[in-house]
Parts: C-alpha cells; sequence; structure tokens
C-alpha cells in the first residue's frame, strides 16, 4: 500500500459525542498511568478540588480568545493582569516590572530571548550578528530552540560536582558578543538551582542580560522557603536578573497551556513585543509568539491562583519536599544507588557506579513505570509531583527488585528513554 492509501480518509462527520468519547477512551487504552503517578512528568496535579475549579474556571471561557484580552473580553484581560500582579510579588519585581502570559515555558524563554538580543542589538555600535548565549549544559533545550530561530549561538558551561553550574567555566565562555548569560531555578536534568548569586554579579560586572530559568519552580520555590527550607534567591531581588519566566502549569498546578514571563523593565518587555505593520490590517502587536491564545488557561491560571493562594502553595511545597525526602532516602537505602544531586526541589536523578543503570531502567519499564534516563552520568530522572507521593512503596519495592534483576539480565533495547521527545 501506498503512504497515501494508509492515511485516515477525511471523515465525513454525524459522529455524537457518546461514540467519540468512547472511541477516545479506546484511543488513550494502553496510555501510560499518570494517574497512579507512573510518569515521570508532564503531569502536575493538585487535589482534586483544585482540578475540578482549574476545569471549571477554563471551559467557563472556553470560547473566548486570550488574544482579545485587551478589546473584547475584558473579564479575561483583568485576570490576566492579576495573575501577572501577582507574580511580580512573588518574584519581588520593582515598579518598573512587566510581565506577559504566555502559552508554555519555551514560549516564555523565546519572548525573553528576543527581548535580550534586541536590547542587545540596541546599544551603541553592537555587533548585530554573531551574537551567543552562554548557560549551564544543564539549561533546558527550549534555549537551543529560540537560539535555532534567532541565529544566535549557544555556549554550554560544565557543572560542578554538586551539578550547579561552574562559575569560572562559564565565565570564561563569555565575551564580548555574548548578549545573555542563563541560569536555572531549578534545572530539569537534576533538580538544583544554579549559583545565581554569583550569575547576577558577573551580569552586573559584565553588562550582560541574566535570564532565570524558572519555569518549574518560579511559583513553587517561594513556598518552600517560607517553609524554611533553604532556598536561595533567584528572583528580581538578585540585582543582575533582568528577566525571568516560571511556568504556571507546572508547579502552580494550573491548568496547560499557561507560563509567564517577568521583566524588571517595561522597556525590555517592549522590546519582546512582535510587531508588523505592513499588510491592509495595519499594526499587529502581541507580547506573544502566539496570537490566538485559550482564554481558558488565563481564567483557570486566576481561580487556581486565588484558590490555592499562599496557604495552599505553601501546603503543597510542605508536601512535596517530605515526599522527595523519603524517596531521595529510601533509594539512597538501595545497594549501590545514589542520588547524581542533592535536589532542591521535587526533581530527582539517581544512579549508580557498580549497576547499569540501562538495565535498571529498562526492567522498570517492563514493571509499568515509564522512565526516562539522562546521560553522563546515566541518571534515573523523575520530575516528581504531588502524584508520586502515593506509589512511593510501590516504586521503591520495584527499583529494588529492578536492581537485583537487572545483575543478571540483558538490556532491553528502547525501553528507556533518554529523552522526553513527543
Ligand atoms: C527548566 C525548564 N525550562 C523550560 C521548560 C519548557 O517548558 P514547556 O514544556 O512548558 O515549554 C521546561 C520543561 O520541562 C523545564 O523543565
Amino acid at each position: 500500500m501506498s503512504e497515501s492509501e494508509l492515511r485516515h480518509a477525511f471523515p465525513k462527520g454525524g459522529a455524537s459525542w457518546p461514540d467519540l468519547k468512547a472511541e477516545m477512551a479506546e484511543y488513550s487504552a494502553d496510555d501510560a498511568d499518570w494517574r497512579h503517578g507512573r510518569v515521570p512528568m508532564f503531569v502536575f496535579k493538585n487535589d482534586a478540588e483544585t482540578q475540578d475549579i482549574g476545569r471549571n474556571a477554563f471551559f467557563e471561557y472556553f470560547t473566548e480568545n486570550g488574544l482579545g484580552g485587551t478589546r473584547a473580553f475584558h473579564g479575561v484581560g483583568r485576570m490576566e493582569r492579576e495573575v501577572l500582579d501577582y507574580g511580580l510579588a512573588l518574584f519581588e519585581a520593582p515598579d518598573t516590572g512587566v510581565g506577559v502570559f504566555s502559552p508554555g515555558g519555551s514560549e516564555s524563554i523565546f519572548i525573553a530571548v528576543k527581548a535580550a538580543r534586541d536590547a542587545y542589538r540596541a546599544r551603541a555600535g553592537a555587533a548585530q550578528l554573531g551574537l551567543n548565549i552562554v548557560m549551564p549544559v544543564s539549561a533546558h533545550a527550549a534555549f537551543d530552540k529560540a537560539a535555532q530561530t534567532m541565529d544566535l549561538e549557544i555556549r554550554r558551561a560544565p557543572l560542578r560536582p554538586d551539578m550547579r553550574v561552574d562559575i569560572a567555566a562559564l565565565g570564561a565562555l563569555v565575551d564580548d558578543c555574548t548578549m545573555l548569560i542563563v541560569g536555572s531555578a531549578p534545572c530539569y536534568p537534576h533538580g538544583v538551582v544554579d549559583p545565581l548569586e554569583q550569575l547576577s554579579d558577573m551580569a552586573v560586572d559584565r553588562d550582560v542580560w541574566l535570564h532565570v530559568d524558572a519555569c518549574v519552580g518560579g511559583w513553587i520555590l517561594p513556598f518552600y522557603r517560607r517553609n524554611g527550607r533553604e532556598v536561595g534567591p533567584f528572583d528580581f531581588t538578585l540585582p543582575g536578573v533582568r528577566s525571568l519566566s516560571a511556568d504556571l502549569h507546572k508547579f502552580g498546578f494550573c491548568p496547560k497551556p499557561a507560563s509567564t514571563v517577568f521583566f524588571r523593565d517595561r522597556a525590555d518587555q517592549e522590546r519582546a513585543q512582535f510587531v508588523a505593520d505592513a499588510w491592509p490590517s495595519g499594526v499587529f502587536r502581541t507580547a506573544t509568539l502566539a496570537g490566538t491564545r485559550p482564554a481558558g488557561a488565563v481564567a483557570a491560571a486566576w481561580a487556581v491562583l486565588n484558590h490555592l493562594g499562599s496557604v495552599g502553595y505553601a501546603r503543597a511545597a510542605d508536601r512535596l519536599a517530605t515526599m522527595t525526602d523519603a524517596y531521595v532516602a529510601d533509594i539512597q537505602a538501595i545497594d549501590g544507588m545514589q542520588m547524581w544531586a542533592k535536589p532542591d526541589m521535587s526533581l530527582i536523578n539517581f544512579g549508580s557506579h557498580i549497576h547499569d543503570m540501562t538495565k535498571v531502567a529498562a526492567q522498570m519499564t517492563q514493571r509499568g513505570w515509564l522512565t526516562t534516563l539522562t546521560r553522563r552520568p546515566v541518571g534515573i530522572h523523575i520530575m516528581m509531583s504531588l502524584l508520586h507521593e502515593e506509589p512511593r512503596q510501590q516504586y521503591v519495592a520495584d527499583l529494588r527488585a529492578a536492581v537485583h534483576a537487572s545483575a543478571s539480565d540483558t538490556p532491553v533495547p528502547n525501553m528507556a528513554s533518554t529523552g522526553y521527545a513527543s
């Protein structure tokens, strides 16, 4: 059969909702079991009430468009401004600070990179091409996306043994064409916060824009701190921080797609805007790459933030921290297993000098745990949410069995992936 004969034919239509729903369920019958904490990323659920509130708010504004938040959907525009105000307060932005609601972490990063590039180019006598971004090897691949799109070079600095970026090595990569330095709070692969105070000092000394990627930690780490957990500054209290990204749809527990990016100064946010006016419809200006955006995500974020508030986030932070401590202790109690870093949040990465982690991961996959590996060092990586609380004992028991079985096992190819490609 040819490729086109294998394609699905355009539907005739007329399917009823019950039939569609049943068919959808059938399509998803062998999905990974995220509801029981068997997926190491992708899904962040708080409690059932918070999920219902987010869903209900989303569907109240299902048809409106976030793009029309200023001109048509005033309620949506107001909720968006309030959510951004909450973030400006949480991240201690000065009066000049401004935020943008975006459809995801990658886009928040894209927006910040564009602003930083244009700010660099606006300097008198600045190079316009051949610009670079200097960042830890552990920084998220979203920066590579932005760099590939905007023709920028990425320079990745190595990590110290505690998996935070090596400041001296990073500094050595900075030159006159460096338009941006990046630090993570925390980084995805190891769950640790980079030495941001030192990065901030460097940014000030060398007059380079510093972006903090707090896509993972932004909306929850302040509550770790309020609970008495040690969390270094990662926000606008650091003078070198010029922009910061923080995802609502991760540890803000808001429905997807929802992220935020904040700027110390309005002029920087204006640089990030996309403006076009050559076409017949006049000036088209958006703060995001996206034009049409789901208004439901804005309403849902507003509702979830007002439902959880500082009490709800502090409780979630406490549960996440307690759960992570318990996982760490249990995993380290397994012979030969060790954490590759002491996590600052609920992202863990562990491996072994004696066990073959590829085989262990394959064994875990066989036991029904979607498992991802990092490279160098090879480690099992889990971005744990509250969904991982309940299955801890089962996970640890299976891990112990997997380690035991892997000692005599041959690797099962392609059972564990090293990435999270869709
Ligand atoms: C540290 C970090 N930054 C950025 C992103 C990108 O976020 P998104 O998947 O919402 O685009 C992620 C995603 O996991 C991340 O872990």
